[in-house]
C-alpha cells in the first residue's frame, strides 16, 4: 500500500508541476493550455487517492493541512477551467494568480509538518 500511495504522490506532484509550468510558460501570450486543466484534475484526484490509501493502511493525515490544500486546489482547478473556456479574458495577472496559488500550496505541502 505504501508503494502505491508513493506512486500517487508522484502523479500528484507531476500534475501540479504541469499546472505551474503551464501557467508560467504561457505568460507571453496569456492562455490556459489544455494540459493545465488536465494536470489540475489529475493532481486533485491523485491527492484524494493518497489520502484514502494512507487512511486505509492505518496512517495519519493532517486533516487541517489537507483541508487548506483542498480549498486552494479547488480554486486553482476552477480558475483553470474558467480560463480554458474564456481564453480571451486570460491575462498575465490571472496566470500569475494561478502560479502563485500553486506555489502557495507547494509551500503548505512541504513546510507544514
Ligand atoms: C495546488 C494544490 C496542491 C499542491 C501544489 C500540492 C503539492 C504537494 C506536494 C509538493 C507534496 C509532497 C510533499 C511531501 O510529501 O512532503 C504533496 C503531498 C500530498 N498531497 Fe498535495 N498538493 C496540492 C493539493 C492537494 C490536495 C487537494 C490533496 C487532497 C485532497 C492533497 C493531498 C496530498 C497528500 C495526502 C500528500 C502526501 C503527503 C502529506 O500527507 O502531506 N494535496 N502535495
Amino acid at each position: 500500500m505504501d508503494i502505491l500511495a508513493g506512486i500517487f504522490v508522484v502523479i500528484h506532484m507531476i500534475g501540479w508541476a504541469i499546472v505551474l509550468g503551464g501557467a508560467l510558460t504561457n505568460m507571453r501570450e496569456p492562455r490556459i493550455a489544455r494540459g493545465v486543466t488536465h494536470g489540475a484534475l489529475t493532481a486533485l484526484v491523485a491527492g484524494v487517492i493518497v489520502v484514502g490509501l494512507t487512511e486505509m493502511s492505518g496512517g495519519d493525515v493532517n486533516n487541517i493541512k489537507i483541508a487548506v490544500k483542498l480549498v486552494v486546489a479547488l480554486v486553482i482547478t476552477a480558475m483553470a477551467f474558467w480560463g480554458a473556456r474564456n481564453q480571451e479574458r486570460v491575462t498575465r495577472g490571472f496566470l500569475g494568480g494561478l502560479a502563485g496559488l500553486t506555489v502557495l500550496n507547494i509551500a503548505v505541502a512541504v513546510l507544514w509538518s
